[in-house]
């Protein structure tokens, strides 16, 4: 069994989507360890506790700098023993302590097809507000490894979304994670969870 190690940091809809493909059987071979938010008051934590999954809240708000708040994040995630971390709206940059640590085994969705719209600056609504702003007629999200950089890491999955002249950031943000997100975040886990996927030389290829 894959331990999987949820951050999150909000509303938790990417959560839900894990756990309740773990739960129908569409995600095998892998089990929610735990789940941890850098925000007390995230859905996302509730959740994961009516779904009887360990719920850890390590908020920078409780720690003197952003050193201590990286390694009491990193120690409640290693208490755990997680085999994979799963970024599901985490909001927090990473240490770069934990992405080395955890080389090849951090993923991360984000609500746009990378190159586009990602990097510093580009999360949440902000990315759909950028894609609405430059007209793009097709937006998506992405499933990736984690590395050093912000949004750089080897890509996984991709999925596109139709942009309608009429969207709103809201409006697309929703699509966008029906049509994309919550197939593409818990479809990767499977393919991880299955060792379907390897990187090489900074590529994701299926496993021969
Ligand atoms: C999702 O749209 C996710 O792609 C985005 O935050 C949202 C979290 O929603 N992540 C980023 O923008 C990361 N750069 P959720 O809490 O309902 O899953």
């Amino acid at each position: 069994m894959l331990r999987v190690g949820v951050c999150v940091s909000g509303g938790g809809t990417n959560l839900q989507a894990i756990i309740d493909k773990v739960e129908s059987g569409a995600i095998t071979g892998a089990e929610l360890s735990v789940v941890v938010s850098n925000n007390a008051g995230a859905y996302a934590l509730t959740r994961a506790k009516n779904h009887g999954i360990p719920a850890v809240c390590i908020s920078p708000k409780d720690y003197e700098t952003r050193e201590l708040f990286h390694k009491a994040l990193i120690e409640a995630l290693d208490t755990f023993r997680p085999d994979l971390i799963v970024l599901a709206g985490f909001l927090v940059v990473i240490p770069e302590e934990l992405v080395k640590k955890y080389k090849n085994r951090i993923i991360n969705i984000h609500p746009s097809l990378i190159p586009s719209f990602c990097g510093t600056g580009n999360y949440g609504l902000k990315v759909h507000e950028h894609a609405l702003w430059r007209g793009v007629k097709v937006t998506g999200a992405t499933v990736h490894f984690v590395d050093e950089g912000t949004d750089t890491g080897p890509i996984i999955l991709q999925k596109a979304v139709e942009v309608r002249d009429d969207d709103t950031p809201e409006s697309l943000q929703l699509r966008v994670m029906e049509e994309a997100e919550w197939e593409i975040l818990p479809a990767a886990i499977n393919l991880i969870a299955n060792k379907k996927i390897q990187v090489e030389d900074g590529r994701v290829l299926r496993t021969k």
